[in-house]
């Protein structure tokens, strides 16, 4: 790290948006999405794809992890597995990550965006060491936020919503950056039954027990956790913000800036 992110007095500096989405949930298309609105409105973004097994990107990077590891002679060679492949191509890519920021902060005065692709498979980046490595590194260079997409579509379920969101919490415990939830493809479904969960915790629970009684007659025990989980994560609710998108139609991108400027004052505020 060659620059302390605080220290950059008068000096412009980009904003690195770390897109972290399950598969399917559309990140890819989030991403084409952002770069071509960012191009429209003059402010190309600088991209960082680090998903060593991304067959097809329709946009295309500045830095990509696939110009340095194939991440299938990995497998290969190391005789692995697809994930255990993509874990060490992150790894390796690791070990040159001195020179990949070094390229960013040469650019960093140009653009105002920073874009981060992660592997599909999340819990490869959130919860290995690499990713750890790199999230820390970017963000002791630059103000740095993290975007979870979440597909709105397939999470209108109660239970589908509580999971979803603890395991959001539980990617915000580990980096502890500022924190963006984008409902994407509210052209299908739109995200105002989420907003209303994160705000009125009655309706939720409401809501929950409502399903949890006709699937099954929850156990007492159940119940209790649930209504714990529901505590957990009004609190995790109070600390970020939501928005909602389409990647397909372009819809909510104001929404989507507004909240990375705001999430970016909170890195420079608190980080
Ligand atoms: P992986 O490549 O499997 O990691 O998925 P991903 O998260 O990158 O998702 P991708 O962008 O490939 O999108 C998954 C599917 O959702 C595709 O069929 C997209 O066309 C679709 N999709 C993505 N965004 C939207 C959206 O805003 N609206 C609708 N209707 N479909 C979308």
């Amino acid at each position: 790290v060659t620059q302390d992110a605080g220290s950059a007095e008068g000096k412009k500096q980009p904003v690195v948006v770390i897109c972290i989405g399950m598969a399917g949930s559309g990140k890819t298309t989030l991403m084409q999405r952002l770069n071509s609105h960012l191009h429209s409105k003059n402010t190309p973004p600088y991209i960082l794809n680090l998903d060593p097994a991304v067959s097809h990107m329709p946009y295309s990077a500045n830095i990509d992890i696939r110009d340095t590891v194939d991440y299938k002679e990995v497998m290969k060679q190391y005789n692995l597995g697809p994930n255990g492949g993509i874990l060490t191509a992150l790894n390796l890519f690791t070990t040159k990550f001195d020179q990949v920021l070094g390229y960013v902060e040469k650019r960093a005065e140009d653009v105002d965006y920073v874009l981060v692709d992660t592997p599909g498979q999340i819990e490869i980046f959130t919860w290995s060491a690499s990713g750890s490595i790199i999230t820390d590194a970017i963000a002791s260079s630059l103000p740095t936020v993290v975007a979870y997409i979440v597909d709105t579509p397939r999470t209108t379920a109660p239970a589908t919503f509580m999971s979803n969101m603890l395991y959001a919490c539980s990617i915000l415990y580990k980096t502890r950056l500022p924190f963006i939830i984008v409902f994407n493809k509210t052209d299908v479904q739109p995200h105002d039954f989420a907003l209303e969960w994160m705000q009125d915790f009655e309706a939720y629970q409401a809501a929950l027990n409502d399903s949890a009684r006709n699937e099954s007659g929850e156990s007492g025990y159940m119940n209790s956790l649930m209504g714990s989980m529901c505590l957990v994560l009004e609190e995790f609710y109070n600390n970020l913000r939501a928005v909602g998108v389409s990647a397909m139609t372009g819809e909510g991108m104001r929404a989507f800036f507004d909240a990375v400027e705001e999430a970016r004052r909170e890195y420079e505020t608190d980080y």
